[in-house]
């Protein structure tokens, strides 16, 4: 396979992945991106009246506190790969009657937008997906004005974990059920194709002052994750990137993992029944270099 070829497949498979999460996606009850988001849009600090372009918005967990605190003269534009994501987007901004806001279908590895015309980018937890996310964040310095800044976040990635699930479930989700992913998606090769380079704050430092970045901050703060029981994190991973590994797993493998992670999850339950677990995430901040 050319590597063109194997990278059309891959962002079909996640097209498709996001476009089937879409209906369900961050309304399961389980808190995650929405408080993520949130704390990303506190670090970026939207001012009235900037121009906002959010990159792989989902429903807006980042797109639409920005657009509240830009205002009436700012603009916001969410784009995203999975047009079902986008529909739901534009069902929210609508349902919460912010009217700032505007959602496009768009490869945000490509954005097709003139130069220098926002003040702000930004991207929550979707960077990460960009088959080469560090091409990507020169083109997104050019589709800034002058002194226009970049914020991000991603997981804080160790070669060891799952790719996208904080440590509590290393010992959960045994190396070997893993080889049951497609090679492209091995820990291994996803860590090496797509996340080697923000794992050490060196390397996403020099990598985005190579595009075009200065003033790089890089702040590591863990987002209680919350969900009514560990029955309902399984529905819920079903809508994130675990989703591949349920997609791939052997039905009695499956089964097992299943029981594992709600039996763990539900001994974590507190007073009001809720399951609580901290999930370590990166938030990244610069401003363009000019
Ligand atoms: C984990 S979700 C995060 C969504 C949202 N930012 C949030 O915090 O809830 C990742 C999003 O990135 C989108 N995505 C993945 N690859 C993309 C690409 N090449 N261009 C634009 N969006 C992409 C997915 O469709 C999905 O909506």
């Amino acid at each position: 396979m050319t590597t063109e070829t194997a990278t059309a497949t891959y962002k079909t498979k996640v097209t498709a992945a996001f476009n089937g999460a879409a209906a369900t996606y961050d309304r399961l009850d389980v808190e995650f991106f929405t408080p993520m988001g949130s704390r990303l849009v506190e670090r970026a600090r939207p001012r009235p009246g900037e121009r906002v372009l959010d990159v792989g918005c989902g429903l807006g967990a980042t797109l639409l506190p920005a657009a509240r605190l830009i205002g009436d003269e700012g603009s916001a534009l969410g784009i995203d790969i999975a047009a079902a994501m986008i529909e739901e987007a534009g069902k929210e901004a609508e349902r919460q009657g912010i009217t700032n806001v505007e959602v496009r279908v768009m490869d945000g590895e490509y954005p097709d937008l003139p130069a220098r015309c926002f003040d702000l980018v930004l991207g929550s937890y979707s960077v990460i997906f960009l088959p080469d996310a560090r091409a990507a964040l020169a083109r997104y310095a050019d589709l800034l004005a002058d002194g226009g800044r970049i914020g991000f976040t991603s997981p804080v990635f160790t070669k060891d974990t799952f790719p996208f699930l904080p440590p509590l479930f290393t010992d959960l989700i045994p190396m070997s059920l893993l080889e049951h992913l497609p090679e492209a998606w091995h820990p291994e090769n996803l860590h090496r194709q797509l996340h080697s380079w923000l794992e050490d704050p060196a390397d996403l430092t020099a990598a985005l002052e190579k595009a075009g970045f200065t003033d790089v901050e890089i702040h590591d703060e863990p987002v209680v994750q919350t969900a009514p029981s560990g029955e309902a994190w399984v529905t819920w991973s079903h809508t994130q990137g675990m989703r591949l590994l349920w997609q791939h797993l052997p039905e009695a493998e499956a089964a097992a993992l299943r029981e594992r992670i709600i039996t763990a999850l539900d001994a974590l339950r507190g007073e009001d029944g809720r399951v609580r677990f901290e999930v370590p995430v990166r938030y990244v901040t610069a401003r363009v270099a000019r």
